[in-house]
């Protein structure tokens, strides 16, 4: 098995066609999971990053497809460790066929990045997108959780959730696989930016019908098989935000 530094140099499989394009990150600062998914004639981008993140995470997807073949980019929201990076990412695409899929409420705040890529607002269009091979990836509204326009994507062929910011771990071994200390990893995080334990329970059943076979959320380790469903008992018990002291410690 690749040692954890050999890992951190090339793009994780997390299944054939849908890879971590991360990187891990020193103790200092918030590791995040930016996915590429790669399907027969569309390849999806999944909250691409920052602006210092940028040139480590573009090597990495510039390793597994041509930009050009880039489609689509999913927002799940405006952050910018989520989002930061927009503009120099689609002058590196330069592609006229992408599209940025985004709620409006998301659309609103990334127009301030003066984005020339049309923004497919996902509210508006049934809250799906097909791509071309017929594969369709489902869009559930989070609202709140933690902004007003945070989406997950549900990719059924896979049964994949790329969560966003829900069910987010901070972690210092930055190992995407990693299952040490959860699901205890998930409540810091979540204690911190999700703004209650009611929001967070209306959010998670807006979810409890999908097939989900693997988490990938933004930050953190990727929650696979049985601990889907402890992740989500978990969440739903946890006290968080304004039902903590001060939204959480720091
Ligand atoms: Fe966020
Ligand atoms: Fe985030």
């Amino acid at each position: 098995m690749a040692s954890r530094e050999e890992r951190a140099e090339g793009a994780i499989a997390i299944a054939r066609d849908v890879h971590w394009v991360g990187f891990y990150e020193n103790a200092t600062r918030l590791q995040c999971n930016p996915y590429l998914l790669v399907d027969d004639d569309d390849v999806v981008f999944f909250d691409p990053g920052s602006i210092p993140d940028f040139p480590k995470i573009m090597r990495k997807v510039l390793d597994l497809v041509n930009p050009g073949a880039i489609t689509w980019i999913v927002v799940s929201h405006q952050d910018p460790d989520v989002c930061g990076n927009l503009a120099v990412v689609e002058d590196v695409l330069d592609n006229p066929a992408l599209r940025i899929a985004a709620h409006t409420h998301t659309a609103r705040l990334i127009d301030h990045l003066g984005l020339r890529t049309p923004i497919h607002r996902v509210d508006r269009h049934g809250h799906a997108i097909t791509l071309k091979s017929g594969r369709v990836l489902e869009f559930i509204h989070l609202p709140y959780l933690h902004s007003p326009g945070a989406i997950a994507t549900f990719d059924r062929q896979r049964g994949f959730l790329f969560s966003g910011d829900l069910f987010g771990a901070i972690t210092r071994n930055g190992d995407i696989f990693s299952t040490a200390g959860f699901p205890g990893t998930l409540d810091a995080f979540h204690q911190a930016y999700m703004p209650s334990n009611a929001v967070l329970r209306r959010g998670l059943a807006r979810l409890e019908g999908l097939p989900i076979r693997a988490i990938l959320p933004q930050h953190g380790s990727v929650i696979e098989g049985p601990n889907v469903r402890v992740a989500f008992d978990h969440l739903r018990a946890l006290p968080c935000g304004e039902d903590c002291d001060e939204g959480g410690d720091a």
